[in-house]
């Protein structure tokens, strides 16, 4: 199968806001016109998704939801390894539009806003879908419903002009099940007719000309399936006639029913061939564990072995705020804590983990780099054991690029808390008794690592402490 296109083609296009900072310690930026480049320094392998995936040219991104951005370990486990925020709910026609041209951006608004501040990118989802309409969409004419469609596009793409990397411009048109329909119970199908996609196409490629251009939908993973067909017919077409579109997204929503399809990158394949990008735009894996891991690890690799595939967004940060909620299809779990999922997409990506799954604390996880001139280190933590009424930790220290003549790094607990023991190391205190700091004068070489552990009381917390940044010495 023949991939026409590019890397540069697809590196050329802008990415608006797309994430500098966080890939510097990968050794790479996208700067803001999108363009991959490589950095000097300091540089240390990535260790979080979306560094990982700014290596291969694609984003990672997950939704996120405004009524959680109050959560800090939300919100930490968010800005740390994603690079591309879809708001879950909050840009749908019900929250933007819920009067008749009376738009209300407020709440998706603080989204976009934390986007940009943190210099991640956005994707738009979604402009024309059948569900989460408000009510009054379903009482006008044809003529009304056909002015009030393009209104809504002009309206909320020309709100967020210039700062949504991909719109989802149509979302789910076809029917479920073998016939490849159209869904007959939108309302702009009723009204509108099969006309009523293109249109929106059309109509939104006006109002922001650099936004690329999605039909998103879910079941359309299998090559085999009817509806992964009839889209596919869609969207030849659409090339065919000169229809702007530029992208289709795939749900990739898995489970028993849906599992991931052996044919997966065919599928992927065959649209790129269009001459669209492909991007996988809420994906989420039922079940746990290795068969949970494994499936997502095809997943990313599916999609790496895809020129075309610019990107990944799961549907949501932890388990605990799933719209799956009697399911654990995420890959941080209720206490954000890497999954067996997590270290499989780290692996596929390319990126290095901490060497295997964190299994305890809520603030785990990579922290910070630091270190003068050339030396820098990094620490990454993780819980290794779990018993009455104490955890152990352990911290590993990695040089950088260069040797280091020593280090120093710091362990924080939370009150109640209280490190009870250590090991291989001989740490000193702050005056609280909280801040706890180990510190080496031996040389580590470089890329080389060391580790030392201790012993944490909780007292009844059993959140991880916070740890680094690595100061180089
Ligand atoms: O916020 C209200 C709350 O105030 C109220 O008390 C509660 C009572 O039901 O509802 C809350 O709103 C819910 C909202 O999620 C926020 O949690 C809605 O009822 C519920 O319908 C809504 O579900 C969303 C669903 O789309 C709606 O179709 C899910 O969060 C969201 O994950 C899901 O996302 C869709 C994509 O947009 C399209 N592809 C499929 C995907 C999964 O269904």
């Amino acid at each position: 199968m023949t991939d026409h296109s590019p890397h540069g083609r697809r590196r050329s296009r802008a990415l608006p806001g797309f994430r500098r900072a966080a890939v510097l310690g990968a050794g790479l930026a996208v700067a803001a016109a999108g363009t991959l480049t490589a950095l000097s320094g300091t540089a240390s392998a990535a260790s979080t998704l979306h560094a990982a995936a700014a290596e291969k040219g694609r984003y990672f991104g997950t939704a996120i939801a405004a009524g959680r951005m109050g959560e800090s370990d939300y919100m930490a486990t968010l800005n740390r390894e994603f690079g591309s925020l879809t708001a879950e709910n909050e840009m749908k026609w019900d929250a933007l539009e819920p009067s008749r041209n009376s738009f209300t951006f407020a709440t998706a608004d603080r989204i976009a806003d934390h986007a940009r501040s943190r210099g991640m990118a956005l994707r738009g989802h979604t402009l024309v879908w059948h569900s989460q309409l408000p009510g009054w969409v379903a009482g006008l004419s044809a003529g009304d419903l056909r002015s009030a469609m393009n209104n809504h596009i002009n309206r909320v793409m020309g709100h967020y002009k210039g700062r949504v990397h991909s719109w989802d411009v149509v979302n789910e048109a076809f029917a479920d099940g073998s016939s490849g329909a159209r869904r007959s119970e939108s309302p702009f199908q009723q009204k509108l007719g099969n006309g009523y996609i293109e249109e929106a196409f059309r109509t939104a490629r006006a109002a922001d000309p650099a936004a690329k251009l999605c039909y998103n939908d879910y079941n359309t993973d299998n090559w085999n399936h009817a509806k992964t067909q009839a889209v596919y017919a869609m969207v030849k077409d659409f090339k065919a006639r000169g229809v702007p579109i530029d992208c289709v997204g795939f749900q990739a929503h898995f489970n028993s029913g849906n599992p991931v399809p052996a044919n997966y990158h065919t599928t992927l394949q065959n649209f790129a061939d269009l001459g669209v990008d492909v991007q996988l735009t809420e994906l989420d894996i039922a079940g746990s564990g290795t068969s949970q891991a494994e499936q997502y690890r095809g997943v990313v690799q599916a999609c790496l072995a895809v020129s075309r595939c610019t990107g990944i967004t799961v549907w949501g940060v932890t388990d605990k705020y799933s719209w799956r909620s009697s399911d654990t299809p995420l890959l941080f779990d209720g206490s954000y804590r890497k999954k067996p999922a997590y270290d499989a997409v780290l692996a596929a990506l390319g990126g290095t983990g901490d060497g295997g799954t964190t299994t305890g604390g809520t603030t785990g996880g990579t922290g910070g780099t630091g270190g003068g001139g050339t030396a820098s280190c990094t620490v990454t933590y993780e819980q290794t054991d779990r018993w009455g009424d104490r955890f152990n930790g352990r911290v590993t220290v990695r040089a950088g690029d260069s040797p280091l003549g020593g280090w120093s790094t710091t362990v924080t607990v939370t009150p109640p808390q209280k490190i009870s023991a250590t090991w291989n190391g001989s740490p000193t205190w702050d005056s609280s008794g909280n801040v706890m700091t180990m510190r080496s004068n031996g040389t580590l070489q470089a890329g080389a690592s060391t580790s030392f552990g201790f012993t944490v009381m909780a007292n009844g917390n059993w959140s991880a402490p916070r740890i680094g940044p690595c100061t180089a010495s």
